[in-house]
């Protein structure tokens, strides 16, 4: 059923031109996704909306556009070297590579079933088990049964085997060159010389770091870094006092090993962050204020508010940075996942850069005459992943009655501020000057700044059902009344109720309806 939903949303995402996987000619690129011209729209109207609300409606919020590529000590500062990593296990029966955190859990001595993809494989996986390991398995079609978990607490997610490789940790950063250097260039020199020769693993690795080292850079797998780094420029260019934040969206990027759920976890995609800097002593109710706000500024959008909760971090979960934690989840087809985070972060990131950069990173209270390092509060969302929780809290079918019998009605209830597409344009018929009307209105809500759009093909039930689809809040139909008495009608998605208004009045209509929403 949940994954009937998830296949239901990912196939209207591409026929709809919302979401497509990303280089799809050319075979896809795993866990990369491109927005098509409505996915686009939407994933920007959620971004526009969360910046309106969280800075242009604040006056103790700042914005901050800063440079994906950082200098590289920013992440050796921030723990992200040393520490941003997932463990990863190879499975040694069908090769997978997956996150030992997020695989199938077992009992130690568990008896588990290993089912490959065909009986083929599931043949070769027999011999291989038995050579490799010992184990002598019985075979049922393209399943291995009898196989035992050994101490590990799980299985591979693709196969079920418990035969793999120990644990490594893999750094999720992805690594670039910077500068006018070649790094692969002075490499082939060294190996051709006969450098490397005879050099144990460890020391080969030591060597290669060394060749890499001055011109790798990183792209940003956060963007909260940035306002750490800038919050001297930002208080005192913008005289701030505290408590004040600075805000900040864009790209971020993780070379993420599961791919999940469409896009929920991509390795490129887009964060909404906000580091609030508060006197210390005071982080405990800001903790809260946020975790309120940012918890009602989700449900505000939603058909179904119920399907928000927040979650408390148990203290083992918590980040090395974080003192507390809250994850505002979304109950998503496969069950209850993280949408945002909050996390009192205390001083340790302002304290981490002051160490490694040597810059004092401090706030003067010009009041009381003291200095402090602010601790600080961050709601931490994702945009691409709220795409996601809208288009799946939108997501309705329902039965109606046509001409031609029971039919499905496939409607996005989208939030009107989301909605890609906020009013469709109709001429009933291609003739007696109701196109001409129809692009008139169009072009009068194109100069009002509403994204309109005008739609003269098929039937005008086709055409309803395809702004349904999409999402579109409101189709206006200019039809033979309008020619005689200058009134179209409004036809509402949700309830496909229509009534008649004045031509003259539509677009002021249109701006009412979309204020009061
Ligand atoms: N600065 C803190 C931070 O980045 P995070 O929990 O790692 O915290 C915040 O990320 C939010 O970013 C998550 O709650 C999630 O919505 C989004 N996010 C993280 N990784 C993601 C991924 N690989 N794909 C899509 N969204 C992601």
């Amino acid at each position: 059923m949940a994954d009937d939903l998830m296949q239901k949303i990912i196939s209207l995402c591409k026929r709809r031109g919302f979401v497509f996987q990303s280089s799809e000619i050319y075979g896809g690129l795993k866990s990369a996704y491109d927005y098509g011209p409505l996915g686009v729209e939407m994933k920007r109207n959620l971004m526009n909306a969360w910046w309106r609300d969280t800075v242009h409606s604040r006056e103790d919020v700042v914005g901050l556009d800063a440079s994906i590529i950082m200098h590289p000590k920013v992440w050796q500062a921030s723990g992200h070297l040393s520490g941003f990593s997932d463990p990863l296990v190879d499975c040694k029966v069908c090769k997978e590579r997956f996150r030992a955190d997020k695989a199938p859990a077992v009992e130690p001595g568990q008896e588990v079933t290993i089912e490959l993809a065909d009986k083929g494989r599931a043949k070769a996986a027999l011999t291989y088990i038995e050579e490799q390991f010992g184990v002598t398995l019985k075979r049922s079609g393209r399943q291995l049964n009898g196989a035992k978990a050994g101490d590990r607490p799980y299985v591979c997610p693709n196969c079920g085997s418990p035969f793999m490789s120990d644990e490594r940790n893999f750094n999720l950063m992805f690594r670039s060159f910077y500068g006018p250097v070649d790094p692969m260039g002075a490499l082939a020199s060294a190996i051709e010389s006969g450098e490397f020769n005879g050099l144990s693993g460890a020391d080969l690795r030591q060597k290669l770091d060394g060749f890499t080292k001055d011109s790798t850079v990183y792209l940003r797998p956060e963007t909260a870094q940035a306002m750490f780094v800038q919050y001297a420029n930002i208080q005192q260019s913008m005289s701030l006092k505290i408590p004040f934040g600075i805000a900040q969206a864009g790209k971020s990027f993780r070379n993420e090993i599961t791919v999940e759920h469409f896009i929920f976890r991509s390795c490129e995609f887009e964060q909404m962050e906000m580091e609030f800097f508060c006197e210390p002593g005071t982080e405990d109710e800001w903790f809260e204020y946020w975790k309120e706000t940012r918890m009602g500024w989700w449900k505000k959008f939603a058909n179904n508010p119920e399907n928000f909760r927040v979650r408390t971090h148990e203290a083992s979960e918590l980040a090395h940075y974080a003192k507390g934690c809250y994850d505002v989840e979304y109950r998503f087809p496969w069950g209850w996942d993280e949408l945002e985070g909050i996390a009192n972060r205390t001083d340790y990131d302002l304290k981490k850069h002051a160490e490694h950069s040597g810059s004092k990173i401090e706030y003067f209270d010009p009041v009381e005459r003291k200095r402090y390092t602010p601790y600080v509060i961050e709601p931490a969302a994702g945009a691409t992943r709220g795409v996601l929780t809208y288009l799946c809290d939108a997501y309705h079918e329902e039965q109606v009655e046509g001409p031609k019998g029971t039919d499905t009605r496939v409607v996005l209830k989208l939030h009107p501020q989301l909605a890609p597409v906020k009013v469709a344009v109709m001429p009933l018929v291609k003739k007696n000057g109701m196109p001409e009307k129809a692009r008139a209105l169009v072009d009068a809500l194109f100069r009002r700044g509403i994204n309109a759009s005008y739609d003269a093909q098929n039937a005008i039930g086709k055409r309803y059902r395809r702004h349904d689809e999409i999402g579109t809040p409101w189709c206006l139909t200019i039809d033979g009344e309008t020619l005689e008495d200058g009134t179209i009608t409004i036809r509402d998605r949700d309830t496909m109720e229509q009534r008649r208004i004045p031509i003259d009045d539509a677009v002021t209509e249109i701006e009412t309806l979309l204020r009061s929403e």
